[in-house]
């Protein structure tokens, strides 16, 4: 159950923006729990996967995700007793996410997990919609962004150090296809609150966003 005393902090914004490191370094530095709203979501759609559900019915879906229990500790994943952390990172599941992510009734049937999240002494919750649907009550609304050249760089670093070779132009246009995706789904798009503090990380180190985050908050 939620604990609407409990203070939030969002932080959403595009992939490989930043978000994740982001939201776990201030996590960290105010003793606050941690929300990856994106690994909710692909916990889904990697059981949907698994139980070989049509990624487009809803309803199916929607009476899966009833039954799931998971469990994040220490940067691990739990799915129903089985750790899934390196599953849900797979493409194969990032891409099943992004279909699933895109239906209404499975984003309302994630609603109130997301919402457990918020418990004393406080949450940082990291996603696209969570200034503007999970906790529109935030104290503070981050919207963090960065170019698509950089984003890219990122992911290519990334992937490298997984032994994965990309090139740095399919990766942009890649990621300018996905933003435009993301920011014109009907539901849930992309979209910094009216409210938000906009941080382009472009030409900041995790530290510098960090420390603007602390003096807005
Ligand atoms: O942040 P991520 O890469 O783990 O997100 C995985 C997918 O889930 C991505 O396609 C966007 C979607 N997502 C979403 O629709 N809403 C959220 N709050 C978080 C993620």
């Amino acid at each position: 159950m939620e604990n609407k005393q409990a203070p939030v902090i969002t932080i959403d914004g595009p992939a490989g923006s930043g978000k994740g490191t982001i939201a776990t370094l201030l996590a960290q530095h105010l003793g606050w729990q941690l929300l990856d709203s994106g690994a909710i979501y692909r916990v889904a759609a990697q059981a949907a996967l698994e139980a070989g559900i049509p990624l487009e019915d809803a309803t199916a879906l929607v009476e899966l995700i009833q039954s799931l229990e998971m469990h994040f500790a220490d940067g691990k994943v739990w799915r129903n007793g089985q750790e899934v952390s390196l599953a849900i990172r797979t493409p194969e599941t990032a891409d099943a996410t992004s279909r699933i992510s895109a239906l209404p009734a499975v984003r309302i049937a994630l609603m109130d997990r997301q919402r457990a999240f918020r418990q004393l002494p406080g949450l940082v919750a990291d996603g696209r919609d969570m200034g503007t649907v999970i906790f529109p009550d935030a104290k503070l609304k981050v919207f963090l962004t960065a170019s698509p050249e950089i984003r890219a760089e990122r992911r290519h670093k990334q992937l490298s150090e997984q032994g994965i070779y990309a090139s740095i132009t399919a990766l942009i246009g890649e990621i300018k296809e996905r933003d435009e995706r993301d920011s014109n789904r009907s539901i849930a798009p992309l979209r910094p609150a009216a409210d938000a503090l906009m941080i382009d990380s472009s030409q900041l180190n995790p530290e510098q966003v960090l420390h603007l985050i602390l003096q807005n908050q």
